[in-house]
């Protein structure tokens, strides 16, 4: 018996808090709340909030300013921020604006339950290493693909990220605890798992990363296996190797490289030099031709010269990503970075931004155009946003694919297409019915 009541949830940010909130969804699904996108109609509306560039931050303040009225009008109404920003202002946040009702980590998401159950804890910030251990209910709305955490946290405090302080040290889940849920989900007609860690190559239970990927590969109904992030500094043979070898883990790996100045990247903590990191793309594009390789750039990280943007410049022409994600440095309370000599001009930065992503883009053209006439294989997500007579499903190295709509094709269905014309952010395809 549902209770009528509802929860309007606004998601800021990574993968990770995404699935975080599907997380608190689940929660307040499992208390019979049902979901509202008005929030007006809300009896608890929740932030899950990011706070990896000033920006988001920015986005975050300015949505919950929109809802301060609406608590003036409905007393009743809670307000509860969780993730990043939480976990970083605590009691701050409260001080901040005393609307609020919860800030809740994202270690804590558990508490919500007792926050609804009218236990009111105002603040969930603390330590909770337990978490690995934690099966919480998930609420997905999508039926094909699914994300599942393998480990929590980040150990690496890479100079510029916030990350390390608002999601606590690295911890890994038991290998039994991630089999038992990706058999739940092949049981429940999942077909692609997306395993989520900051880190994911830093991975160790009772085996590693690539022993995590072997014990995954071999379960029934799951197609395609695939894993965000992998830092460079951890990428072992053992990993490319596996990534070769198992058939379900998919051909496409995200990569960050930064920088493409060792001198830059040694600023940033991130323990490799460029030639290291060109060695191991070299080594997994001889291995596995087909690869598609991915990145985050940051442009204008304190003491960037010229010189230095020169070498992400020929970083990007040397080693032709497939896409990246590129953002101007944003300097974050309490980390390493911020307290640097040397920071780049607001102007500096974005013209830097500016030619790095039209150079990115003109790469991604290129190598999408090398696509055309090939076959590929998708996993169809359902109709395109767009257009309500084209589907759009993935290639296996991750590439969106637009096909037109045929009664026999349904979401999850794994077609061979061929590649009829490329463009920038994605490729229409031509279907032959030829299921694989
Ligand atoms: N754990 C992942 C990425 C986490 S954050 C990794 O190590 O690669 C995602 C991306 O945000 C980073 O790769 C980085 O490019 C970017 N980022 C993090 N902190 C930033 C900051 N202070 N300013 C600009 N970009 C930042
Ligand atoms: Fe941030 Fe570095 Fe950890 Fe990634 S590895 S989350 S960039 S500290
Ligand atoms: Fe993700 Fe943003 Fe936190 S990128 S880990 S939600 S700071």
């Amino acid at each position: 018996m549902k209770n009528n009541r509802k929860y309007h949830l606004v998601t800021f940010g990574c993968q990770m808090n995404v699935h975080d909130s599907e997380k608190i969804a689940g929660i307040l699904e499992s208390e019979d709340y049902t979901e509202t996108d008005n929030p007006k109609e809300a009896d608890i509306i929740i932030f899950n909030t990011c706070s990896i560039r000033q920006k988001a931050e920015q986005k975050f303040y300015s949505e919950l300013g929109r809802i301060k009225p609406l608590k003036k009008k409905k007393p009743g109404l809670k307000i509860a921020v969780a993730g990043c920003i939480a976990q970083q202002e605590g009691n701050r946040m409260l001080k901040r604006a005393n609307f609020i009702d919860h800030v809740i980590g994202p270690q804590n998401i558990h508490v919500l339950k007792d926050i609804i159950k009218s236990r009111p804890e105002m603040i969930a910030v603390g330590d909770n290493p337990a978490i690995t251990e934690m099966e919480l209910p998930v609420y997905r709305k999508d039926p094909v693909r699914a994300w599942i955490n393998i480990m929590y946290g980040c150990n690496n405090f890479c100079s510029y990220c916030i990350v390390p302080y608002t999601r606590g040290r690295e911890k890994s889940r038991a290998l039994e605890s991630i089999a038992s849920e990706v058999r739940k989900l092949a049981g429940e007609g999942y077909k692609e798992v997306t395993l989520l860690g900051q880190n994911v190559n830093s991975y160790k239970s009772s085996v590693n990363f690539p022993g995590l990927l072997k014990e995954l590969n071999d379960i029934p109904g799951i197609e395609r296996i695939r894993f965000v992030t992998s830092h460079p500094k951890d990428l072992s043979n053992e990993l490319i190797f596996a990534i070769k070898d198992f058939d379900k883990v998919c051909e496409h790996i995200h990569l960050p490289l930064q920088s493409g100045s060792s001198k830059i990247l040694k600023l940033m903590n991130r323990k490799y030099t460029y030639e290291e990191f060109l060695d191991n793309v070299l080594k997994l594009k001889s291995e596995i031709p087909e690869i598609a390789i991915t990145s985050d750039i940051i442009s204008g990280f304190p003491g960037e010269t010229d010189e230095d943007h020169r070498c992400t410049i020929h970083a990007l022409k040397e080693i032709e990503f497939d896409g990246i994600y590129a953002f101007n440095y944003s300097p974050r309370p309490g980390t390493k970075a911020s307290l640097m000599d040397g920071h780049v001009d607001d102007d500096v930065k974005s013209s830097r931004l500016s030619e790095i992503l039209d150079l990115q883009g003109n790469i991604t053209e290129l190598k999408n155009k090398r696509l055309e006439e090939v076959f590929q294989e998708i996993l169809i997500e359902g109709f395109s946003e767009k257009s309500s007579s084209k589907l759009t499903g993935r290639t296996r190295t991750n590439k969106i694919v637009t096909v037109p709509f045929e009664t026999q094709i349904k979401q999850g269905d794994l077609i061979t297409v061929k590649i009829t014309k490329a463009h920038r952010h994605s490729l229409e395809g031509s279907t032959l019915l030829r299921f694989t």
